[in-house]
């Protein structure tokens, strides 16, 4: 089976060909084509929607185009067309969503509505070159961290998603790029943060780890962002010994608080796999973080994170979804909902 994959949802405009046969537990990609608005929004610290939505409608054509050229597929050859149609941005979700209906109509082919946050989880399902098949075994947990998100869910099988806990407040990327704003740093700033913090002192800086004791799975991340703004506020002037160790402070309580809740989530649900998603998944400290206190805490459970350019938003994650969650819609019933949430 071809998937064509299309991702709008926010500042990326992606469009992806991936192949898979029937029991197959991996997905192949053929393309994964990302262009991206980003560079339009790093003054402003952040997406203005209206912007990131005019540029979906310039990139769209080309992206899908460049990816079925990159995989030398013809339309003809797609079997179905894998839409995200939230959460996100309404007006970005809305360019993904009317193309493929378009898509969908003129070739009388399938739909399939994606959940971008499912996406994110099955990022992990992709094959990567040089790393052989991936066995992957249920139950799993899954940590989806990302500018909008931060939620622990179980994977009992494909589909079968249960929702555990969440954050209360800000997203573990939010508060990194709120944080990077404080500190005059460019948007995104987690990148960045991960970047300025190996220069740093992590434990310079006890910032708050909220609900780290707690017995449920959720999170608060809008208490670091006030606690750096009274330490920032408390520093005549900062010079960048001060902001490295800021850095690395703040992505140390961050980090603690994700590790916490995802091991106490594999060992009360006994699970067999651990799977990170989403675009603070690229940061390698907490990939190294959780692989090495699962290795420790519970060894038979085995830690799986795509690679960086799956951890952020793509269409490739979007259609490898599709494959394992193969739900055909007539693409007059397909809609865009900005609010989606796991079920
Ligand atoms: O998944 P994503 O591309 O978009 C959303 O669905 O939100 O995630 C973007 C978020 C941003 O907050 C960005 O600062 C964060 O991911 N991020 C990182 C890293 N790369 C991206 N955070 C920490 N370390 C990184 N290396
Ligand atoms: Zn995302």
């Amino acid at each position: 089976m071809t998937i064509l994959g299309i991702e709008t949802s926010c500042d990326e405009t992606s469009a992806a060909v991936i192949k898979a046969n029937k029991n197959d537990t991996n997905v192949t990609i053929l393309s994964n084509i990302v262009a991206t608005s980003l560079s339009l929004h790093t003054k402003t610290g952040g997406i203005i929607p209206e912007i990131a939505a005019r540029e979906q409608i310039k990139y769209i054509i080309p992206v899908i185009e460049e990816s079925l050229s990159k995989a030398n597929v013809k339309l003809s050859e797609i079997d179905s067309i894998a839409v995200t149609v939230g959460p996100g941005l309404i007006g970005s979700l809305l360019v993904g969503v009317e193309t493929a209906k378009v898509f969908a109509f003129i070739l009388n082919k399938p739909i399939i509505a994606v959940n971008h946050l499912f996406g994110h989880i099955y990022a992990n399902f992709i094959n990567e070159s040089q790393i052989k098949e991936k066995e992957i075994e249920f139950p799993a947990i899954a940590l989806v961290v990302s500018g909008g998100h931060t939620d622990l869910v179980l994977i009992k099988q494909h589909g079968k998603i249960e929702w555990l806990g969440g954050t209360r407040d800000d997203a573990a990327g939010e508060a990194l790029d709120k944080i990077g704003r404080l500190l005059d740093l460019p948007y995104p700033a987690g990148p960045i943060i991960e970047n300025l913090a190996t220069k740093g002192d992590s434990k310079k800086y006890n910032f708050p780890r909220p609900l780290i004791t707690s017995n449920d799975l959720d999170f608060s991340f809008s208490g670091l962002k006030t606690a750096v703004l009274r330490q920032v506020s408390s520093m005549s002037k900062l010079n960048d010994q001060d902001i490295a160790n800021i850095c690395a402070s703040t992505q140390k309580a961050i980090i603690d608080t994700l590790l916490a809740k995802t091991i106490n989530a594999a060992k009360e649900y006994e699970v067999k796999s651990i799977l990170l998603g989403g675009g603070v998944a690229a940061n390698q400290t907490l990939k190294d973080s959780i692989t090495s206190a699962t290795k420790f805490q519970i060894p038979d459970v085995r830690v799986f994170v795509p690679q960086k350019s799956l951890c952020t938003d793509n269409a490739a994650m979007i259609a490898s979804s599709a494959f394992f969650n193969y739900q055909k819609l007539p693409w007059e019933k397909v809609e865009a909902n900005p609010e989606l949430y796991f079920n």
